[in-house]
């Protein structure tokens, strides 16, 4: 009798210890972390507008059929794909020596808003800064700060992972644009 009462305290515990463990609390813990790298890049889009293709840095690649490649389309120019070739530099001037291009693509992907979806790199070639860093996420252009993710780095970068806050620091009309990208790294090797 008594071996037995033993047994099912000790089975009692077990689940216990078990079942607490496994309880959603665990799941949800947050974390607090300090970021352990910050970094502050511009860059600049100048966009083909039909007649600056010597200056322009970006072009619609892609427009649906209501469209063209020149104007980007109504609608908050849902259905186009820009692709980039940006420089980047240290402070907003656009003539500042820069520390190396932004390149990817967005895409307007919604009609009744102005919002898109941003995939680039910023390529690194200075004396600061060698290597990559890979972004994603969707951008809410009427946001006045908007967050998306950094997936990954090369070179100084190497498998970093963060947020990168981006806000609109100017625009002209539909021809030029300038981000500020707030870089926080959470992983760092
Ligand atoms: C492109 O579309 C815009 C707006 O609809 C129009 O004004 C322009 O003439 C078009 N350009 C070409 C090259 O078709
Ligand atoms: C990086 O810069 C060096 C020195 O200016 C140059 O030789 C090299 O080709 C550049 N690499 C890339 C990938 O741009
Ligand atoms: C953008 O702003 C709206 C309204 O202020 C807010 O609800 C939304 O969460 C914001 N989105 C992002 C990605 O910041
Ligand atoms: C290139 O475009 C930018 C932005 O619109 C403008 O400030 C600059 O003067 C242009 N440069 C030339 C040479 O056209």
């Amino acid at each position: 009798m008594e071996i037995t009462r033993f047994v099912f305290s000790l089975l009692f515990l077990v689940m216990m210890t078990v079942g607490s463990s496994g309880s959603p609390n665990h799941w949800r813990r947050k974390r607090v972390r300090e970021p352990c790298k910050k970094l502050v890049f511009y860059f600049h889009d100048i966009i083909y507008n039909g007649h600056n293709s010597k200056n322009a840095t970006s072009a619609i690649v892609g427009t649906p059929a209501w469209g063209n490649r020149t104007i980007l389309a109504g609608q908050n120019h849902f259905g186009d794909v820009v692709v980039f070739d940006d420089p980047i530099t240290l402070d907003n001037n656009l003539h500042s020596a820069p520390v190396g291009r932004a390149q990817g693509f967005y895409i307007y992907d919604k009609k009744e808003i102005f919002t898109a979806w941003l995939g680039f790199s910023f390529v690194f070639n200075s004396t600061q800064h060698k290597g990559s860093i890979n972004f994603a996420g969707a951008d809410p252009l009427m946001n006045k700060t908007r967050d998306i993710s950094v997936i990954g780095g090369t070179g100084d970068f190497f498998m970093t992972r963060g947020v990168a806050t981006l806000s609109t620091d100017a625009f002209e009309g539909e021809v030029y644009f300038r981000l500020r990208a707030d870089i926080n790294l959470f992983e760092c090797w």
